[in-house]
């Protein structure tokens, strides 16, 4: 699986409990971190590029652990990997749909997702006729890639998102790898009222899912091995990943992906 940079560690987490005997092969490419400001061209070429690198350790399924990159870039994935590929943005969609009661949902996400409008058409297509809003949070981005999920700063950066935008949904989607780092400021804003829709579980179960469906999966108990990859220097990538899956991930190596 790839993210941009640390927030795709929720996915992973949620795939290792979900599916222990599988093996898991992570790069975040947090050289080029962030994908959200970024234009659907762009993210789209560091996407296959992510991909390549993977495809060629011998994976067997790809996840795009990245809300951006799902918007833009999943047909690109799906023509180009020859392998079955499984984005973030409709596991969370039909998750969201289930859980809304007044069928008023909301959408966080980057620039990127918001723009491309991935996440209305999932929901349309997962339950038609529901009402939904929409609004990019830029700054929790670089947020919880300091770890300052849980701070002040954090705290009043969501209070001037949603505050005036939330009333009246019942149903929120963090529709950004990392946004589950910045739960604890969204929750002092929004309070227990509205569910809150992490994707990595929904993740979990359509990889499950998956590759059951394609005669995939690993024998039970079979010795599963774990590898990460980042494109800068690991230093905080580790430092912020082990405090917030609290343990420690292991070797984390650079690795340049050339031109691409
Ligand atoms: N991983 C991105 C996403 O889920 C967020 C960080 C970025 O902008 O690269 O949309």
């Amino acid at each position: 699986m790839f993210d941009s940079g640390i927030g795709g560690l929720t996915v992973l987490a949620a795939l290792q409990r979900r599916l222990a005997a599988e093996s898991t092969v992570y790069l975040g490419d947090t050289a080029r971190v962030p994908y959200g400001t970024k234009s659907a061209e762009v993210v789209t070429r560091y996407a296959l590029n992510n991909a390549r690198f993977l495809a060629a350790r011998n994976i067997k399924l790809l996840v795009v652990a990245c809300n951006t990159a799902s918007a833009v870039a999943l047909p690109a994935l799906q023509r180009e990997c020859g392998l079955p590929v499984v984005g973030v943005i409709e596991p969370g969609a039909r998750r969201a749909a289930d859980a809304s009661r007044t069928g008023r949902v909301g959408v966080i996400g980057t620039e990127g997702t918001v723009r491309s409008g991935a996440y209305l058409r999932a929901l349309e297509a997962a339950r038609s006729g529901l009402e939904v809003r929409q609004r990019p949070c830029p700054l929790f981005v670089p947020l919880a890639e300091e770890g300052w999920g849980d701070s002040p700063i954090a705290a009043e950066v969501a209070r001037i998102y949603l505050e005036d935008w939330a009333p009246g949904i019942d149903v929120l989607i963090l529709g950004c790898t990392h946004y589950p780092l910045l739960i604890p400021a969204i929750r002092t804003v929004l309070g227990t009222g509205v569910v809150l829709v992490d994707s990595a579980s929904a993740v979990a179960d359509a990889v499950a899912a998956e590759l059951a469906g394609r005669d995939l999966a690993a024998p039970a108990g079979a010795g599963a091995e774990h590898a990460v990859f980042v494109t800068d220097v690991p230093g905080r990538f580790c430092e912020v990943g082990e405090r917030f899956l609290g343990r420690v991930l292991g070797d984390v190596e650079q690795i340049d992906l050339g031109p691409g």
